[in-house]
């Protein structure tokens, strides 16, 4: 029965329970960012003496993990993983995703990049015909924000630093974020390798390259795959 009352925490909740069937027991599990993450990273703990432990894409989700009582491994420690589990800021039909909403968007990438599987978990919210609805996020070195700034605004974009408390927001890698709108991104394999060329970007929140395997979406009728 559809529960239209079911609030978007909740339907995080049950796509992150959902996840678990994806995770590979026995093995190192890939974890990503966020608070559809933080769901799973709840669920993940009931499983925890059925898996070795977790890969994890941000300092925020390993002290959770490690708060849970699941490993924590060093992404060198490990070749491959099986599955990738984490969020998206938007995803399309494609499995083409934006993500960076949480500021973790270069450690999700190289852990994505190590995995066989992503597995997207997002509410329906999350899914869009075309990227760049949300404003895209892009992980700069600090002395090049402007003049990335200054390329999208070339591309019709407009980039704003991510502040935090009154001070520009600082990644877990010493970086800084734009948060580039106005942006409808038709083309997202060349779009990624695109930007990510540009002197100062070190990583753009566009996954074409490393797009979801499948989607898990949560819907009040219940979790939709998408493959
Ligand atoms: C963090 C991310 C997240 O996966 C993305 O922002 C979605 O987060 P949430 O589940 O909180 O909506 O890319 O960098």
């Amino acid at each position: 029965m559809p529960n239209a009352a079911m609030t978007q925490d909740e339907l995080k909740a049950q796509v992150g329970r959902a996840a678990l069937d994806h995770v590979v027991r026995g093995e190192i599990v890939g974890v990503g960012t966020g608070s559809t993450v933080n769901k799973f990273i709840e669920a993940l703990a009931t499983i925890r003496d059925q898996i070795k432990g977790a890969v994890s894409s941000s300092e925020a989700s390993t002290q959770r993990l490690k708060a849970l009582g699941i490993p924590v491994f060093d992404s060198n420690e490990v070749d491959e993983l099986a599955a990738y589990i984490d969020g998206a800021d938007e995803i399309d039909g494609r499995g083409y995703m934006v993500k960076g909403g949480g500021a973790a968007l270069t450690r999700e990438k190289i852990v994505a990049a190590q995995s066989r599987r992503f597995v997207c978990i997002a509410d329906a919210s999350k899914r869009v015909e075309v990227l760049g609805r949300f404003p895209l996020p892009v992980e700069v070195i600090p002395m090049a924000a402007r003049r990335v700034a200054r390329q999208f605004a070339a591309e019709g974009g407009t980039a704003t630093l991510r502040m935090k408390d009154g001070q520009p927001l600082v990644t877990d890698n010493g970086q800084h974020i734009l948060d580039v709108t106005g942006l409808s991104i038709r083309e997202p394999l060349a779009f990624e390798s695109e930007v990510n060329q540009w002197p100062g970007v070190v990583t753009v929140g566009v996954f074409a390259h490393q797009k979801a395997s499948l989607c898990l979406l949560a819907t009040p009728e219940g979790v939709q795959t998408l493959r």
